[in-house]
């Protein structure tokens, strides 16, 4: 079988490694991919948005299944496009995927569901939104209605910030048509949990939860990134909040979303926050999590590219979905600077004895050897059958990595290990 996957960071380099281990899978396709992905895949020079040009090697190139990761090319109709050439994929169609492209349809859609979920208004007019701040008390969560690559949330105390970041997004269109409109919610405190799930639209089955730790600095200070580093199982995911999840919002979101005329195929991920009102919606997301993702499918038993198929045949009911009992633990290793501006092109060393525990997101292969290329350059996991152990064996393996300007936080898992 040929297969043909988008995108080419972390979560696809996982994605690909883990399909491997299917053997029909004869060869597998990257479009851009990434230095690291070269080891399991052919990488092509073709970008995750440039659909038609995809759709040109796919048909010249016997593909028999495509899986589409990242938000852009989902958002931007990819599934519609092949599915109606004739093709089977794993993802979300156009219309399905605005659970993530617009907050506003997400938010709409949890309020006539009776899905919890913070308390917001929508804005498009930057004189109503600012009287609306004047009018009620911080923290202010000011998120732009469309994709604007992690950075479209605002979190602050301060009016003037508010209405300052408000006025540049619906009046500068500092995210163009992101921005168009705002979402201002009411802000919400507790644990964080991150939960995928396959689901053919009829039948929805989560993987193992997980906490993704957003902040760049330890203890969650200073700016936001992509995700410094993921345990799995999230200690906060108890039976009592896992079955009131599935009951109040996996479900219901499920059904809502086929009332609505749009049944979801693929990977639905669920960011919830365990508030002291119980679990609530803190975005929806149309596809793996990014880093979520390295840690989570560590500990999956079984094939994913058979519940990838039954997900995109809606045969999801019949098949099993197993993760093991240990603890996975995955520690990003970004270059100096990010989120904020970061230099490329130092070699990366990694030990042999660890390799297969390192996950390659942003790095280029130059005479067989990998040198940096984006923010986030790697990752490597810890898996034990603990959580503490787990956390030991990533930061020693990370011991065993390095590159120039090589930065990762110390506390991946430390608040978990609280829960
Ligand atoms: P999002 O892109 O919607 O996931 O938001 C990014 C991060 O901002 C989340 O992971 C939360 O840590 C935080 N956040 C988002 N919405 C809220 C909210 N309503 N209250 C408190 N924190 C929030
Ligand atoms: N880890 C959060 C995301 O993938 O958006």
């Amino acid at each position: 079988m040929n297969i043909f996957v988008i995108g080419g960071g972390g979560r696809e380099y996982a994605i690909i490694k883990k399909l491997k281990e299917n053997h029909i899978v004869e060869n597998i396709y990257c479009a851009p991919g990434n230095g690291g992905i070269n080891k399991y895949a052919t990488c092509l020079d073709i970008s995750a948005t440039d659909i038609y040009k995809q759709l040109e090697f796919i048909k010249n190139n016997q593909i028999d299944y495509i899986i589409v990761t990242p938000d852009d090319p989902l958002a931007l109709g990819a599934v519609d496009i092949f599915e109606k050439e004739g093709y089977l994929c794993f993802g979300p169609n156009q219309k399905a995927a605005r659970i993530e492209s617009s907050k506003a349809f997400a938010k709409d859609l949890m309020k006539k569901y009776n899905i919890p979920t913070a308390k917001y208004e929508v804005f498009t007019d930057f004189n109503i939104a600012s009287s609306y701040i004047d009018n009620n008390e911080g923290p202010y969560v000011l998120k732009a209605d469309g994709l604007a690559l992690g950075k479209g949330v605002l979190i602050t105390q301060d009016k003037k910030e508010a209405k300052d970041i408000l006025k540049a997004m619906l009046e500068e269109k500092i995210f163009g048509e992101a921005g168009k409109k705002v979402v201002i919610e009411e802000y919400l405190e507790g644990p964080e949990v991150s939960v995928l799930c396959f689901t053919d639209g009829k039948d929805i089955k989560p993987m193992i939860s997980s906490m993704d730790h957003k902040r760049i600095g330890d203890n969650d200070t200073g700016l936001n990134t992509g995700g410094m580093g993921v345990i799995a199982p999230n200690p906060f995911y108890n039976q009592e909040i896992e079955n009131r999840c599935l009951e109040e919002i996996i479900k219901p979101t499920i059904e809502a979303m086929n009332k609505e005329g749009c049944p979801f195929k693929g990977c639905l991920y669920f960011g919830l926050m365990i508030t002291k009102d119980g679990p609530k919606v803190i975005e929806y997301n149309s596809r793996f999590g990014d880093p979520e993702t390295q840690a989570v499918l560590e500990l999956m038993e079984s094939d994913l590219l058979e519940v990838m198929m039954a997900c995109s045949k809606e045969e999801l009911k019949d098949t099993e979905v197993i993760f093991s009992n240990d603890y996975a633990c995955f520690v990003v290793a970004a270059s100096k600077g990010y989120p904020d501006k970061y230099e490329k092109g130092f070699l990366i060393n990694i030990d042999k004895e660890i390799e297969d525990d390192v996950i390659i997101a942003g790095a280029i292969l130059k005479d067989n050897e990998l040198y940096t290329s984006g923010g986030r350059v790697l990752g490597v996991l810890g898996r034990a059958n603990t959580l503490d152990k787990a956390i030991e064996k990533a930061y020693q393996n990370i011991k065993k990595v390095n590159f120039e300007g090589m930065y990762y936080r110390k506390d991946i898992g430390q608040k978990g290990l609280k829960g």
